[in-house]
């Protein structure tokens, strides 16, 4: 189970820095296209959460981003963006990551998940292939970009009922958020 913390700006930063060191820059510039620790900037109307391991409370597994615009009722994709330690690998916790931003961007109102995986970043891109020929598999390949970098994009239907049941604790954390930001 994963223990998601919001992030502040000041923060996402930090945990960025930690994780291109962690990668080191040739994975870090095929998987996200950064060049730099510094090279991404948070977009407005992006969030960021750090992960843990609810058994290893300290231990920070990963990161999700979320871009949605809660401000404008047309956006109803959420851009998903994920990220896993070098020590937490292969532990199924980029699925975990994903389902869990999924049902919050879904709780917040959300229709479709989208997830962009470059080409470059050959196994990634590879494996999100081979999970989208299975059927049972929520991401659907939607298409690919060639130019200026070759990406393939992933669509997940938050409206599928057969796909998360908005009982997690991220659809109570959107929740939360909601009061929390309200009172900012
Ligand atoms: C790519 C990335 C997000 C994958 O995260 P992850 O948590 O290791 O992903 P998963 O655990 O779902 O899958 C990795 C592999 O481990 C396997 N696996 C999952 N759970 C497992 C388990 N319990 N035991 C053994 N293997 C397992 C998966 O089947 C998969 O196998 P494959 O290589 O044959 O496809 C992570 O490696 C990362 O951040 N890499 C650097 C940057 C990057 O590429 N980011 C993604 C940009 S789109």
């Amino acid at each position: 189970m994963l223990r998601a913390k919001r992030l502040t700006a000041q923060q996402v930063v930090a945990l960025w820095r930690e994780f291109y060191e962690a990668h080191g820059p040739e994975v870090m510039r095929a998987a996200y296209g950064w060049t730099s620790p510094e090279a991404r900037p948070i977009r407005r109307g992006e969030r960021v959460w750090a992960f843990y391991d609810q058994d290893d409370r300290d231990a920070c597994i990963g990161w999700g981003a979320c871009y949605l615009s809660l401000d404008d009722p047309e956006d109803v994709e959420a851009t998903l963006v994920v990220g896993v330690f070098p020590a937490y690998q292969r532990r199924g916790f980029r699925r975990q990551i994903l389902d869990w931003m999924s049902e919050w961007a879904k709780a917040k109102g959300a229709e479709y998940a989208r997830l962009v995986v470059f080409a470059e970043n050959e196994a990634n891109h590879a494996r999100h292939h081979r999970e989208a020929d299975d059927p049972a598999n929520p991401w659907v390949w939607a298409g690919d970009v060639w130019f200026p970098a070759a990406y393939s994009i992933f669509m997940r239907d938050l409206r599928d009922p057969r796909d998360l049941d908005g009982q997690s604790e991220a659809a109570e954390t959107a929740e939360a958020t909601e009061v929390a930001e309200a009172a900012e």
